[in-house]
């Protein structure tokens, strides 16, 4: 099935890898700083190029510059990633899947939990063992039956009449993309997505993903040691808490972070540092980003300055969408 659509990875030049010629200059010495205008130009003009190019991606909502954030940390990671080349109509069935679920989402005010079934997908990823991660094991009961899975079957019945439609499309891109198209209708940023995952044989062990009763050097346990996450990427992907809500029957907790769960704002960070209040929810998990002395600044920075906090969550949910997929 997902094998025979995906076309064979085609391993790029090395030249695409090692990055644009201002690249080349920068790692030289200069003596001289008459070069200064030519190393500013040979900065400014790729820059330029990238602007013209997606120019026509900017959205009114946003400001330019988190826009232009975004759109450079793709472009970064098309250096260090080695992206598979998928066919034409395998492409063409990834916009046509995304067109469906954007309105499925709206409908189902179902964002949330689309987020959470693409994070818990991932999560499992352990860089030791290269096992887990995003390659569409969750199809199996196995692994939805874990604990920390309780209720994301939900999730997968509501894609179902959708996955129906798309029969071509990996397990892995499919979840992947729920995740993105979700944080995208609900007001947030456009997470950059490249298909091509393949579907693994095989659920990951039990027990990889994080403890809501537990601080930081268990974030960092989880997130830098096994999945190779940086400390930016944990408070950043933590604010994907601006969504949903616990539910007692799943997780035994209960409420929202935030009093308007279905919008992709920053008003987690808000929340976070203006303490507890009545209806609202903060988990140990959640409160311990505001006694660590590199998490606190963040929290502060992505309160004060949703374009920061888009920025760096776009990066870090495409980093964790893509944990051990086309590794260079
Ligand atoms: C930092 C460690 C994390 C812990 C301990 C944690 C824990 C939890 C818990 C206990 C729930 C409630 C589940 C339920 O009762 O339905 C939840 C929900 C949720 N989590 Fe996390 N989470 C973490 C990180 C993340 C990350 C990295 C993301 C996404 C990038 C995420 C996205 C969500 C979303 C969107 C919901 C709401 C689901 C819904 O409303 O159905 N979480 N999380």
């Amino acid at each position: 099935m997902t094998n025979s659509v995906i076309s064979p990875p085609k391993k790029k030049s090395t030249s695409t890898v090692v990055g644009p010629p201002h690249e080349a200059i920068c790692t030289r010495t200069f003596s001289s700083w008459k070069q200064a205008p030519y190393i500013i130009l040979a900065f400014l003009l790729p820059l330029n190029a990238l602007i013209k190019k997606y120019s026509c991606l900017t959205r009114a909502s946003h400001s330019h510059f988190s826009d232009l954030f975004i759109i450079l940390s793709s472009e970064k990671a098309k250096m260090t990633k080695n992206y598979p080349t998928v066919s034409e109509d395998y492409l063409k069935a990834i916009e046509k899947c995304k067109r469906k679920l954007r309105g499925m989402i709206a409908e189902k005010n179902c964002a949330p939990i689309m987020v959470r079934l693409a994070w818990h997908s991932a999560g499992t990823f352990d860089c030791a063992s290269r096992t887990g991660g995003p390659f569409g094991t969750m199809r199996f009961d196995a692994e939805q039956a874990h604990g920390a899975n309780s209720g994301i079957h939900i999730a997968l019945r509501l894609l179902e009449p959708i996955r129906e439609q798309f029969p071509t499309i990996s397990f892995a891109d499919f979840h992947q993309l729920a995740g993105v198209v979700a944080v995208e209708v609900t007001g947030g940023p456009d997470v950059p997505f490249h298909p091509g995952r393949e579907d693994k044989p095989q659920p990951p062990p039990e027990g990889r993903l994080p403890d809501a009763t537990k601080g930081c050097d268990h974030l960092r346990d989880v997130f830098s040691k096994q999945m190779g996450l940086s400390d930016k990427d944990i408070v950043a992907l933590s604010g994907a808490h601006t969504l949903g809500r616990c539910h007692k029957d799943r997780s035994g907790f209960e409420g929202a972070w935030t009093s308007n769960p279905l919008i992709f704002d920053n008003s987690y960070f808000k929340e976070l540092l203006s303490g507890e209040k009545e209806g609202l929810l903060q988990l140990v998990s959640d409160k311990a980003l505001l006694d660590d002395p590199v998490f606190r600044p963040l929290v502060e920075k992505y309160a004060a300055d949703e374009d920061a906090f888009f920025a760096d969550y776009a990066e870090a949910h495409m980093k964790l969408s893509e944990l051990g997929f086309a590794d260079a």
